[in-house]
């Protein structure tokens, strides 16, 4: 028998049905303010490809922007981990393949469509031939069943999935919680946003170099982690003494928000080189402790600085348990409230696809359907 992809999936409650029902985005597009159209449901299909994962997901969605209300009813993800861990990292190309065979597997496992009431699929940032499937796929599903279709930015979807329902993260209430600090640190990014409201953000700092995600990644490999390496050196560091070595903590220092994390993969690099009998679980121990002070540090400074009352974490890095807890110990210290997503929605999904695309419904923010690598936030 063929191997199907692996999947992650987890399905809530049944389908949901009304004889006639106007949606949030009809009611929108017709007319009325986002406001009015916050008290009607809207059910929607999103789909991911812009990286690794092959993501679907179904969503109920209600409320204004002062306070959405989601409910996640399926999501799936396809991982392509076990086809790009012999390169060490992603193959675009082969991404691509993997999108275009797990599209319609995955798409087979979604509810009835006919009950959506708009499909959503993200436009960019990532790689391009993988958003490109989403896409096209998204486009002849939207016009065989006839269904508005609506891009996504993915960053934005990352940002946004602190709202997706959690079971296994307490976050507080979400009243009186801007001005807030969006910390979003992903394989791509790495981007400190100073935001007011949901919808009204402007970018304080970033990184000049890698990512953090991509930092912890090509540590792993230093280390001769299997790709992904962000929960690899996370497990390994557990074992490690994180006060082992001292490796530089690039632009704590400086006044701006901007980051710098090639620095430490090259001390990394030499500390290893020049210690061959060195214990690996301490250079994990060590390397993290260092990247994550200099996120958190940026993180707390930005918060006293635009008297932040809540800080918001986003990302697959938002995964690692070091820097939540971490970023809880500063955060609890000075009062201010720590947004987190659930464990299900850190690293690339779709659900968080449907958040970002309802928050842009209730905003009247459109994307063009064409993929953007560069896309920002
Ligand atoms: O958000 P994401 O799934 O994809 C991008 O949009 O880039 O993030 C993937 C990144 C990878 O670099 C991965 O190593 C990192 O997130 N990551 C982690 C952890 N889980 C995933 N990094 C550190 N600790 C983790 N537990
Ligand atoms: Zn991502």
């Amino acid at each position: 028998m063929k191997e199907g992809p692996a999947l992650r999936s987890f399905s809530e409650g049944g389908p949901h049905r009304l004889a006639v029902r106007t949606t949030a985005f009809q009611a929108v597009n017709r007319g009325s303010t986002p406001l009015e159209a916050t008290l009607i449901l809207m059910k929607l299909l999103a789909i991911e490809t812009s990286c690794d994962e092959t993501a679907f997901a179904v969503l109920e969605a209600k409320g204004g922007l002062k306070s959405p209300k989601l409910k996640v009813i399926q999501n799936l993800v396809a991982s392509q981990i076990k086809i790009h861990r012999p390169f060490g990292g992603v193959v675009p190309n082969l991404a691509k393949r993997e999108h275009i065979k797990n599209l319609p597997i995955l798409f087979k496992k979604i509810g009835d469509v006919e009950d959506m009431d708009v499909i959503a699929v993200t436009v960019g940032p990532g790689l391009e031939p993988a958003l490109w499937t989403g896409i096209t796929f998204a486009k002849e599903i939207a016009k065989k069943y006839k269904k508005p279709l609506l891009g996504a930015n993915h960053l934005e979807g990352h940002l946004y999935s602190f709202l997706l329902p959690s079971q296994k993260s307490k976050n507080p209430k979400r009243d009186r919680m801007f001005p807030a600090i969006g910390l979003v640190v992903s394989g791509g990014h790495t981007i400190l946003l100073k935001m007011d409201s949901l919808t009204k953000w402007s970018k304080i700092g970033e990184t000049r170099d890698d990512a953090v995600g991509e930092a912890y990644d090509k540590v792993a490999r230093m280390l001769k982690l299997p790709y992904p390496g962000g929960p690899e050196v996370e497990k390994l560091a557990k074992s490690g003494n994180p006060d082992a070595i001292n490796f530089p903590r690039p632009m704590i220092h400086h006044k701006n928000y901007d980051f710098s994390f090639s620095g430490i993969k090259t001390s990394v690099l030499y500390y290893l080189r020049d210690n061959p009998d060195c214990k690996p679980a301490d250079v994990a121990a060590s390397f993290q402790k260092a990247a994550v002070e200099v996120l958190v540090a940026k993180a707390m400074r930005a918060a006293r600085e635009y008297s932040a009352k809540s800080v918001i974490l986003a990302g697959g890095v938002a995964a690692n348990k070091f820097l939540r807890k971490s970023l809880e110990k500063e955060t609890s210290k000075t009062g201010i409230k720590l947004f987190v997503p659930d464990f299900d929605f850190n690293t690339d999904n779709a659900a968080m696809i449907g958040a970002a695309a309802y928050i842009n419904v209730l905003k009247k923010k459109r994307y063009k359907l064409v993929a953007r690598g560069n896309m920002n936030i």
